[in-house]
């Protein structure tokens, strides 16, 4: 067995590597929400200026066992990177994980990463191994979010009367970048991380503009806002993908300003977006901390239950 680095020039290596993620994962996780192979091929084929990504596989013979991917953040975060590794279920407890492990180490390690944070998911009726192995490489829990996912419809929400929503696709409109850009980062600020240790990445317009370039190219990308009637502030957004050539949505940022707060403007935001979608989307994911009792409350009114938990863990490497 030998780790190699895949080669993301060649189609066919490209598709192999996705597909044995993809097999490896949900062998033990039903309701994973996977990077799809549309998402994929764009990540593979066209570099981020943000984000530094490698992706590793265990071959044996012209078979793909397992395979890795390590994310090195460029702008901030420079001293950790991020990684997953997924072994295929007829070849696990052969040491391949620890070997694609200690590839992804050796490469954050020469970028001179001193920590690796990856994010392990357990459904709560199938028992995987991902915790046991993030101990067994010496990552530790720091952060918990439950992973919940509701079949669409959902009951409309009602509507505060001094708001009023507005929607866009894909790029926001120029009349609402500034307002936006502010809650994008405010959001980035008040997410609770737990014990992560992460600089906070400052969205610019430059930085908004270039990630709506890139997730439109995979995913239909639809935005709610809450205007306020009386002076026309925006108080809050929802942020939906719906990856190209699915049937789910998956369901990212939802926030509220701290002044806009206690008119049920998140559930709202969420309805508006759930409300446009093409009537063939039937689910949408979302991931909440339980520590996070207004939004978590907010989700399970709306019909999300919990269907993983997801640890974000961390080893150091120095
Ligand atoms: C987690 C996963 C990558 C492990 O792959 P693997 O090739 O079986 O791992 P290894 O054989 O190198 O195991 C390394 C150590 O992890 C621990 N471990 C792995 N699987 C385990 C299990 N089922 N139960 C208990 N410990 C386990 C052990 O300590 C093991 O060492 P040992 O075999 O000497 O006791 C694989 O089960 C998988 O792909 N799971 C789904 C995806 C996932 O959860 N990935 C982790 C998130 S990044």
């Amino acid at each position: 067995m030998e780790i190699q680095q895949l080669d993301t020039t060649d189609p066919a290596a490209r598709r192999a590597w996705h597909a044995v993620m993809e097999h490896a994962v949900r062998s033990d996780r039903p309701h994973a929400l996977l990077t799809t192979y549309d998402a994929f091929e764009v990540v593979a084929t066209s570099p981020s200026t943000y984000v530094q990504r490698t992706w590793l596989q265990a071959v044996e013979g012209s078979e793909v066992l397992g395979v890795a991917e390590l994310e090195l953040p460029l702008e901030e975060n420079r001293d950790l990177g991020w990684c997953e590794v997924d072994v295929l279920p007829g070849h696990r407890r052969r040491g391949i994980g620890r070997s694609l492990w200690d590839a992804v180490v050796e490469r954050a390690r020469q970028d001179g990463r001193t920590r690796l944070g990856g994010e392990v998911s357990v459904d709560l009726s199938v028992a995987g191994a991902g915790l046991a192995f993030a101990t067994a490489v010496g990552a530790v829990e720091k952060h918990r979010e439950d992973h919940l996912l509701a079949d669409l419809p959902v009951a409309p929400a009602q509507v505060d009367p001094a708001y009023e929503l507005l929607t866009w696709r894909g790029r926001c409109p120029d009349e609402h970048r500034e307002a936006y850009l502010a809650m994008r980062n405010q959001m980035n600020t008040d997410v609770p991380t737990g014990e992560l240790d992460l600089e906070v990445a400052v969205l610019d317009d430059a930085r908004l503009a270039a990630s709506e370039e890139r997730l439109m190219k995979a995913y239909d990308v639809r935005v709610a806002a809450a205007r306020r009637r009386s002076d026309g502030v925006l108080g809050g957004y929802s942020l939906l993908f719906v990856p190209h050539g699915t049937r789910y949505g998956w369901q990212d940022d939802t926030l509220v300003m701290p002044e806009h707060r206690g008119h049920r403007l998140g559930a709202a935001l969420k309805c508006a977006n759930y409300g446009g979608l093409p009537g063939d989307v039937a689910e949408v994911h979302t991931w909440t901390a339980p520590a996070n009792t207004a939004m978590h409350r907010t989700n399970t009114g709306l019909g999300f239950r919990v269907v993983e938990h997801m640890y974000e863990v961390e080893a150091v490497i120095a």
